[in-house]
């Protein structure tokens, strides 16, 4: 992240001898992106972050290469909704679709999970329903429906479901950094006049966590896979941090949706920005306000693009018929032209006519420059009519649409 937090105690200056009330030293340790080169922070731990007593591989299903090409190429319909519900936050994640870059996941939640570290890259973590406790070397992070949860590559942290629901969560795995666009920011990294979102709407962690123990097991994750990783103390014993590298907290209602008078592309939702790959949200805002104008999207092929929306909140009703609804995924690859569904550009019309001024669908997308494979798992919740539903012509009401 590009602008300064410090929380807890640090030193005067980086570098210099920090002691314990016990005299000892505390430990300081850089959490540093690009080689010294880019943002990073400072912690400073009761103990040596260094300690490691045991390293154990794990078995898991995290492993990209279970992924496959979308072939024969065809649109893709999945039904988050029934896809298995339990395990934790991490190793519960079912991959829907993925490629070098990125690799995004839902999971249903019911326990907490291990400590983890990811070290191939950043994590987002959107939060449909539900909410959960965000732990970390930094701090905690309370999070709940609509949050994204951004989380550097490196964090120690554990994720605790609060509550009796489960969480519904959509995990996207980068293998690099996912930053707020570069067009939103000034040189400096400040946030723009024209960036729909700012500093005020980003939520960092609440003081640092101390937590005493001994032999803590941490799964790591590298391009080899999972590692379980024993630490002779808990990670959690940082007194405190200062720096531009930290995990926090946006929550998509706290994104300000750019309208145009005719219809706005999916740019004027992006949120952030990975390698290779967007994340846009798609939230309650007013019609385009032209008189004429068709205020759904019009048929497009974005010739580098995979898209994968995911549809998680807001009336579906003019939908009825396409069989998306909230909890579905869909995935337009590059290759195939998607648009709204039969009916639906002349449904929105007359709703606007009969005094309809605005929509209230949520939805999380992901585009990918490169092609998206598919999860074997999501082929348990795929609806295999979905990519027929544009010839359905003689449904006219077929309300699909989106962004
Ligand atoms: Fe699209």
């Amino acid at each position: 992240m590009p602008y300064y937090r410090v929380t807890g105690e640090i030193p005067r200056k980086r570098h210099i001898r920090f002691n314990r009330p016990d005299g000892g030293l505390y430990a300081e340790e850089l959490m540093g992106e690009e080689g010294f080169s880019s943002d990073s922070s400072l912690l400073y731990h009761v103990h040596p972050p260094t300690a490691i007593v045991k390293s154990e591989a794990v078995a898991d299903g995290l492993v990209p290469t279970k992924l496959a090409p979308n072939h024969p190429l065809l649109p893709r319909h999945y039904r988050t909704q029934e896809l298995a519900v339990g395990g934790d936050l991490v190793l519960g994640r079912q991959p829907l679709a993925g490629n070098e870059d990125v690799i995004i996941s839902f999971v249903a939640a019911d326990a907490e999970s291990e400590l983890y570290r990811n070290s191939v890259g950043d994590e987002t973590v959107y939060l449909q329903s539900g909410a959960a406790r965000f732990e970390s070397v930094y701090g905690a992070i309370e999070a709940s429906v609509g949050d994204y949860v951004v989380i550097p590559r490196g964090t120690i942290h554990r994720w605790i479901p609060v509550g009796q629901a489960h969480v519904n969560a959509l995990v996207i795995e980068a293998r690099g950094h996912i930053r707020p666009p570069k067009r939103y920011l000034s040189d400096t990294g400040q946030f723009l006049e024209h960036a729909p979102y700012s500093e005020r709407d980003l939520r960092g962690v609440t003081g640092p966590l101390l937590t005493d123990g001994a032999d803590v097991p941490v799964i790591v994750r590298n391009r080899g896979g999972l590692t379980r990783l024993t630490y002779a103390y808990h990670p959690f014993d940082v007194v405190g941090w200062d720096g531009c590298l930290y995990p926090y907290a946006f929550n998509i209602s706290d994104f300000e949706p750019i309208v145009k008078r005719t219809h706005a592309p999916p740019p004027v939702h992006q949120t952030f920005a990975g390698p290779n790959f967007v994340i846009c949200s798609f939230c309650p805002r007013p019609f385009d306000f032209d008189p004429e104008a068709v205020p759904i999207p019009y048929n497009h092929h974005n010739v580098d693009s995979d898209e994968f929306m995911f549809y998680v909140a807001g009336d579906y009703s003019a939908r009825a018929g396409s069989g998306v609804g909230i909890g579905s995924v869909t995935l337009h690859p590059s290759g195939f032209t998607h648009g709204p569904a039969p009916g639906a550009v002349e449904a929105v019309i007359a709703g606007v006519a009969a005094g309809r001024t605005s929509t209230d669908e949520t939805a999380v997308m992901v585009d990918t420059f490169r092609p998206l494979q598919l999860g074997a798992q999501a082929a348990a919740a795929e609806d295999a009519e979905y990519a027929w539903s544009w010839a359905r012509a003689d449904k006219a009401d077929i309300g699909r649409k989106h962004g």
